[in-house]
C-alpha cells in the first residue's frame, strides 16, 4: 500500500512493487501483523513533507512476521524465526519487507503477530518517555492523549512503575472507563481540568493547548512531549514555564530515535514478556489501508489497528 497522492485516505493505493532484497544487514520478513500508527497519518497528511517524503512511498514501520531471507552479514539463523521488527518510516505496509536485523526481537511462543505491533514501539515511547521524565514510584502522573497506543502503554507502565496517581485526558467516559481498567485512577477531559497538579506529565498530544498543562505540574514538575497529534505548541510557548519560575518545571521532547538501537530491542522482548495487555482496536486485512486511516482520522480508534496480509500470498 503506497501513499500515491498525499492528504486523504483516499490517496492509498495497492501498488505491485518487485520484492526488496534485504541489503546487508537487513532481513527480509513475510508480515503477518503490520501496526498503524499516529506516524503513519502525519507522513500520509503531507505534513511532514518537509522530510522529503515522495508519491509512492510505501508507510509502515512497524511488523511482525516470520523471516524470510537474511543480506550479508546478518546470522543466517533467523531464517524460518517468527519475530518482530521495526522497518522505520517506511515500507510496512507490504506482504514483503525489510527491516534492519539490529532491531529483531524473537516473538514468545504465547505472543501473537498482531498483540506484538500492539505493544512493540508504542511501549518502547511510553517506557522511555516515563525514564526521560525521570518518573518515579509514588509520584503522581497525567498522560495526555491516554487514549492511543503510546498513552495506553504508558498507563500500563506507570500502574506498574508505582504511581501514586495516574490521571489521563480523554474525549469520553466509555474510553475513560477502559482506561482505569488499564490503571487510570482520574480520567479528565481533554483540557485536564480538575485533578490538581502532578509530578510527571507524558503528553501525546502538544498543539495549542500544550501552554495551560504547564501549570498542572507541581514544583520541580516534568512535562515531556512524545508526540503533537494536535500539531506543534504556539510560538513562544515557553512563557508558560517562565511565568512560574520558581516552580523549577522541566519540559522536554523526546524520540525514541535518542535511544541505542539495542536498547529498544531489549525494552521490546522486556514488553513482550510483561504480561501488559495489548489493546487492538481492529484488525483489517492490509487492502483496506485507507479504512484504517479514516478511523484514526475521525478519531475513533481506542488502541492499535493492526493490518494483515492475505494468507498465503504472494
Ligand atoms: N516520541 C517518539 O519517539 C514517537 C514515536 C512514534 C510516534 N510518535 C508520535 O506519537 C503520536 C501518535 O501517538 P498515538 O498513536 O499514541 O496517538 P493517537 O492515537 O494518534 O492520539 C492519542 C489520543 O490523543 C487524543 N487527541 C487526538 N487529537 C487531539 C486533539 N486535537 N486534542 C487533544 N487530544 C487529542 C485522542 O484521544 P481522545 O479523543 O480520547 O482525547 C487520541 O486517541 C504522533 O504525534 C507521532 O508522531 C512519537
Amino acid at each position: 500500500m503506497a501513499v500515491q497522492a498525499f492528504g486523504g485516505p483516499g490517496g492509498l493505493a495497492v501498488v505491485d512493487r518487485p520484492v526488496p532484497g534485504p541489503a546487508g544487514g537487513q532481513v527480509l520478513i513475510r508480515t503477518e501483523a503490520i501496526g498503524v500508527g499516529g506516524v503513519d497519518v502525519l507522513i500520509r497528511s503531507g505534513a511532514l513533507a518537509a522530510y522529503g517524503f515522495e508519491p509512492g512511498h510505501v508507510l509502515g514501520g512497524e511488523i511482525a512476521g516470520t523471516v524470510a531471507g537474511t543480506g550479508d552479514g546478518v546470522d543466517p539463523s533467523w531464517l524460518g524465526k517468527r519475530v518482530w521488527a521495526f522497518a522505520g518510516v517506511g515500507g510496512g505496509y507490504a506482504e514483503l519487507a525489510v527491516a534492519p536485523a539490529a532491531t529483531l526481537v524473537p516473538l514468545p511462543e504465547t505472543l501473537s503477530p498482531v498483540d506484538a505491533v500492539t505493544l512493540g514501539s508504542s511501549g518502547v515511547v511510553a517506557r522511555f518517555g516515563l525514564r526521560h521524565a525521570r518518573f518515579a514510584p509514588g509520584e503522581s502522573v497525567l498522560i495526555r492523549g491516554a487514549a492511543g497506543g503510546i498513552g495506553i502503554m504508558a498507563v500500563q507502565l506507570a500502574a506498574r512503575g508505582g504511581a501514586k496517581t495516574i490521571a489521563v485526558t480523554t474525549s469520553s467516559a466509555e474510553r475513560g472507563e477502559r482506561l482505569r481498567e488499564l490503571g487510570a485512577t482520574h480520567v479528565l477531559g481533554r483540557d485536564g481540568e480538575g485533578a490538581g497538579e502532578f509530578d510527571v506529565i507524558l503528553d501525546v498530544v502538544a498543539g495549542p493547548d500544550l501552554p495551560a498543562f504547564f501549570a498542572k505540574l507541581k514544583p520541580n514538575g516534568r512535562l515531556v512531549a512524545v508526540g503533537a497529534v494536535a500539531g506543534d505548541p504556539p510560538a513562544g510557548f515557553g512563557q508558560a514555564l517562565f511565568s512560574a519560575f520558581r516552580k523549577s518545571m522541566s519540559f522536554a521532547t523526546f524520540s525514541a530515535d535518542t535511544v541505542p538501537v539495542a536498547d529498544r530491542t531489549e525494552a521490546t522482548a522486556e514488553l513482550f514478556a510483561g504480561g501488559l495487555r495489548a489493546v487492538v482496536h481492529e484488525v483489517l486485512p492490509l487492502e483496506q489501508a485507507a479504512r484504517a486511516h479514516r478511523m484514526l482520522d475521525a478519531g475513533e480508534v481506542f488502541g492499535r489497528i493492526v493490518l494483515t496480509p492475505a494468507a498465503g500470498r504472494p
